[in-house]
């Protein structure tokens, strides 16, 4: 099916307390193992693209690739751009097809030049009607400033403001959870997150996912976390697999590259059981009414909420395009952003 919107999921998500999983990809092989493990859990998936990779592969090919895998795909993938610095990348990406965006603002900002610029990251995204994720506080990163990270967290009377100033659709708040971590002991402050959550409507989403242990990856879910976003995990486990098959000197660079496949898929299945994101794609359940697959959604000819041209682009930015599909929102989108580009 095309790329989703991960506006009913997160819905979904909020009644059913599970959390929608979020990858990073970069290749075929990262790409495949995480939508063949989505598949096999039957449950949408959230593939993300960080921004720093733009530098190293080709977006537009890559972007048609995930759009042509997802398209013989019967559960549904969003396409994230992950912690975004630039509105160019977000430009870049919607052109591509991303149907959600994270922006970050300039690292260092003032809380008032992160609403203005995040504002303007929110305005672009919505006229082609892809969600705008934004973090509150500031994640650190291992090997950068990871011991920062209890000084860096969000201040809950700060987010219901940013929410509503800015317009985004989820909020990533620095909880206490560092990028990077290869053990599960970054220290999160739940009460932290409970007030969030109480002060504010909008979707959680926790990032640094493969440090945070899993007791406590549900408890972030109990308290409202949507989405959470794992990487480390992976690419240790993909490295893994690589080192055993160097080491008995099997095969050549296709059987490795399959291991790095392999690896992705095995603990991308594991992510999404501790997520709860399992049997989601069931047509015994209603979040089946959202979707456009044929495989799974049998009961899709009696849902009010589709039809056959793909209406899942509910933004009410898009104004009289909202009949159209997303193929035509994205090939009116370039030009709207440039005259937005222009005027402002
Ligand atoms: P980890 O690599 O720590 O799991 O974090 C992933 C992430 O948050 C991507 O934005």
């Amino acid at each position: 099916m095309p790329l989703a919107d991960i506006r009913p999921y997160l819905e979904d998500s909020r009644r059913k307390k599970y959390a929608l999983g979020c990858f990073n990809v970069f290749d075929t092989e990262t790409l495949e193992g995480v939508i063949e493990a989505a598949v096999n859990k039957k449950t949408p998936v959230v593939c993300a693209i960080y921004e720093p990779q733009f530098k190293y592969s080709d977006l537009e090919s890559f972007t048609d690739l995930i759009k042509n895998i997802a398209s013989k795909t019967d559960v549904p993938v969003i396409l994230h751009l992950d912690h975004a610095t630039e509105l160019a990348s977000i430009i870049r990406a919607i052109k591509c097809g991303f149907t959600a965006v994270m922006f970050d603002g300039p690292v260092g900002a003032s809380f008032e030049e992160k609403v203005e610029k995040t504002k303007k990251a929110v305005e672009i995204a919505h006229l082609a009607g892809a969600t705008v994720e934004a973090e509150l506080g500031y994640i650190t990163r291992v090997g950068v400033d990871e011991k920062a990270s209890q000084e860096n967290i969000a201040d809950p009377k700060l987010a219901k403001e940013f929410v509503e100033r800015t317009g985004i659709d989820i909020l990533a708040p620095a909880i206490g959870s560092v990028h990077g971590m290869g053990e599960q002991k970054a220290t999160i402050n739940l009460e932290m997150l409970r007030q969030i959550s109480m002060s504010t409507n909008c979707y959680l989403s926790l990032h640094g996912g493969s440090g945070v242990d899993d007791s406590i990856v549900q408890q972030a879910i109990d308290l409202g976390i949507n989405k959470a976003s794992v990487y480390t995990r992976l690419s240790n486990r993909a490295i893994e697999r690589v080192k055993d098959c160097l080491s008995t000197g099997k095969g050549d660079i296709s059987v490795i590259l399959n291991e790095v496949r392999n690896g992705f898929r095995e603990v991308v299945e594991d992510r999404l059981e501790v997520l709860r994101s399992v049997n989601i794609c069931n047509p015994a359940n209603e979040t089946c009414h959202y979707c456009t697959s044929e495989k799974y959604c049998v009961s899709k000819a009696s849902s009010p909420l589709v039809s056959d041209s793909q209406p899942y682009i509910k933004s009410s930015a898009i104004g009289s395009m909202s009949n159209r599909t997303y193929e035509d929102v994205l090939n009116n989108v370039s030009s709207l952003i440039a005259d937005y580009v222009k005027n402002k």
